[in-house]
């Protein structure tokens, strides 16, 4: 076991921003993981766990131990005329893992081509995109405690999954540290083209028939084109989540802007996009010293270059307070501050 002293993060988050670790180990085994979390010397510490560092905003150094998640490997446990049952390590790269099964032309994961971070990331905030949620796919997960170091096992009900949700990051939090994640996939797809960007994509591409090779295709062109790339600007992809209203206080704003947008949700709530309320308050594309709304998502705050996570967390609280003043509604951070 290789414990590091103040470790730079800077490579370690998608925001780019710097900031030291006191202790920093990776760990590439469930053994290796466990051998850390009972260490005398460091179970103290305060921990967290860092996957692809894609969904963190990083405010301070941190003052304990981070973990590394380096955890890979795709097994295929099982299969069937319809199904194919996939065990993957935490650590292994999302999109890549993507790629696999798309190149193997099984459906599931098509919708969420090119999300960053890693798969342990995946069900603790039930990632989502055009149309599709992880939780369509899921199976099951193993997840280690951080205190007394057993492997336990969630099924889907476990987890509690909502829209970036799961009870790992609610009544668990903290408390768990996810090292695989079983997958069913679908041998036989039924595709989800109903999110009108995906639709129109595939007309563009000239494809009538399409394969989960062409959706995911149609949504990596949709991604590139809206958001930045963060090994070429700093981000971490929405920085908030889409507020859910009550239908009377939507329909009490949609006499003041009747051109609001909204999806019904299935507790009834509303559901407005929150790219369009921080553009309406006046954000999109500003910059305020080395930190921005970006100019064509409103919804993802970028990093310049050089901006601090202080900085970033400050533009957060503006384009909260202004878009509480326009609107009534409170947006929520979607990243996690640490
Ligand atoms: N909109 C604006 N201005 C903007 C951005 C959006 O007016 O600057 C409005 C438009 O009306 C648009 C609507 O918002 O039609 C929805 O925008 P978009 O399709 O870009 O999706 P989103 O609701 O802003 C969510 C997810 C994304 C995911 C997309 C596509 C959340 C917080 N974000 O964004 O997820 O890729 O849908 O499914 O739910 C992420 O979580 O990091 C992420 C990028």
């Amino acid at each position: 076991m290789n414990v590091l002293q103040n470790q730079s993060l800077k490579s370690y988050n998608t925001f780019g921003l710097e900031a030291y670790a006191k202790f920093f180990v990776a760990v590439s085994t469930v053994d290796e993981l466990k051998k850390v979390l009972q260490q005398p010397e460091l179970k103290d510490l305060p921990r967290f766990i860092l996957g692809g560092g894609s969904n963190i905003l990083l405010t301070k150094n941190f003052d304990g131990l981070v973990i590394k998640n380096s955890i890979k490997g795709i097994e295929q446990l099982q299969e069937d005329d319809k199904h194919v049952w996939l065990k993957v390590g935490s650590g292994e790269v999302w999109h890549e893992l993507v790629l696999h099964t798309i190149n193997q032309g099984w459906g599931g994961m098509e919708n969420l081509s090119l999300i960053p971070g890693q798969v342990g990331a995946a069900p603790m905030q039930n990632i989502g995109a055009y149309g599709v949620e992880l939780e369509a796919s899921f199976e099951s997960l193993e997840a280690v405690d951080m205190q007394t170091a057993e492997v336990r096992s969630f099924n889907k009900d476990e987890c509690n999954f909502g829209y970036r949700e799961s009870v790992f990051k609610t009544s668990l939090k903290g408390q768990y540290c996810i090292v695989s994640v079983t997958f069913k996939l679908n041998k036989k797809p039924a595709l989800n083209i109903s999110y009108g960007d995906i639709k129109r994509t595939l007309d563009d591409m000239q494809v009538w028939e399409p394969t989960v090779k062409d959706v995911s295709a149609a949504v990596i062109k949709i991604r590139q084109s809206k958001l930045p790339d963060p090994k070429v600007l700093g981000n971490s992809g929405s920085f908030f989540k889409n507020p859910e209203i009550p239908k009377e206080q939507f329909e009490a704003l949609q006499q003041y802007f009747p051109l609001i947008p909204s999806y019904p949700t299935p507790s009834g709530l509303v559901k407005v996009p929150a790219g369009w309320l921080i553009e309406q308050a006046g954000w999109k594309g500003k910059r305020i010293g080395n930190t921005g709304s970006h100019a064509q998502q409103a919804l993802v705050l970028v990093n310049y270059g050089g901006a601090t996570g202080q900085e970033i967390y400050q533009l957060a609280l503006d384009i909260q307070a202004s878009v509480k003043e326009k609107f009534g509604i409170t947006i929520v951070p979607e990243v996690n501050m640490v």
